[in-house]
């Protein structure tokens, strides 16, 4: 079972309580292979981005169940109590906003969890400079965000996410400030990722257009989530 990458059983969230209780997710299920990019729609609201805390394990669900690769890490509770442990070591997170730090070069920003983690700082630093040549960024590594185009800075944040070798990276919207190619140019990219890292990805996306390059669709709908295979045609 080495490709499981994520997999969900009867996952719930419900937000508060009493005549304030919101049922967000209602018993979601779902796998998802090493080596697959998978978009996840579905109207604003409707709780994707809850769905991805909960997998990235940033947002305790009520109940269910959750693998990241091969280790059950929640089973209506956290396995483990260190969250955090599982999210440095497993996840890579990608926003909409790429979230890098304003006042530190690109080189610096892709470098700082993997060094948090233990990583010495040439072996950070040879690794983030492999990242930004497989970008084709490599060139940028020591400007600051600010003097790079919003694709650059979201190559960058890709990039960032990659550099801790992950087994998942979950983007939220990746594509949202960027205009139909660039948002081509990220999702053939992480498409490649998935496949050469044998990384399995969730993407959040409003996009229909990025549809054809992503390997399924999960929608949610009343509150479960369904799996559509991409039979969309390639534009
Ligand atoms: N911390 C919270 N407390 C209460 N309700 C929340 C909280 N976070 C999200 N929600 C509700 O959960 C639903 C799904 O939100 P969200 O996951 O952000 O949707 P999406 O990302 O699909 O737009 C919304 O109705 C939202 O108001
Ligand atoms: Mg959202």
């Amino acid at each position: 079972m080495d490709r499981q990458g994520i997999r969900i059983e009867n996952l719930v969230k419900r937000f508060g309580k009493g005549e304030s209780l919101v049922n967000v997710i209602d018993g979601a299920s779902f796998l998802v292979n090493k080596g697959e990019l998978i978009a996840l729609v579905a109207p604003s609201g409707a709780g994707k981005t809850t769905l991805l805390m909960m997998i990235g394990c940033v947002l305790e669900p009520t109940s269910g169940r959750i693998w990241l690769g091969t280790e059950e890490v929640y089973h209506d509770q956290w396995i483990r109590n260190d969250t955090r442990r599982i999210r440095r070591e497993k996840i890579g997170f990608i926003f909409q906003a790429h979230y890098l730090i304003p006042f530190i070069n690109v080189i610096d920003n892709v470098t700082l969890l993997p060094q948090t983690n233990g990583l010495s700082k040439e072996r950070a630093e040879a690794k983030a400079m492999e990242l930004l040549t497989y970008f084709d960024i490599a060139d940028k590594a020591n400007f600051m965000p600010s003097q790079l185009s919003g694709g650059q800075n979201q190559r960058v944040a890709i990039a960032r996410a990659l550099a801790n070798e992950p087994e998942i990276i979950l983007a939220d919207e990746p594509t949202a400030a960027l205009d139909f190619e660039r948002s081509v140019s990220v999702v053939q990219m992480l498409k490649k990722i998935a496949i050469e890292q044998n990384v399995a990805i969730i993407m959040v996306t409003h996009d229909e257009q990025m549809l054809p390059y992503c390997d399924k669709v999960l929608k949610i709908e009343k509150k479960k989530v369904i799996t559509v295979n991409s039979s969309i045609p390639m534009i």
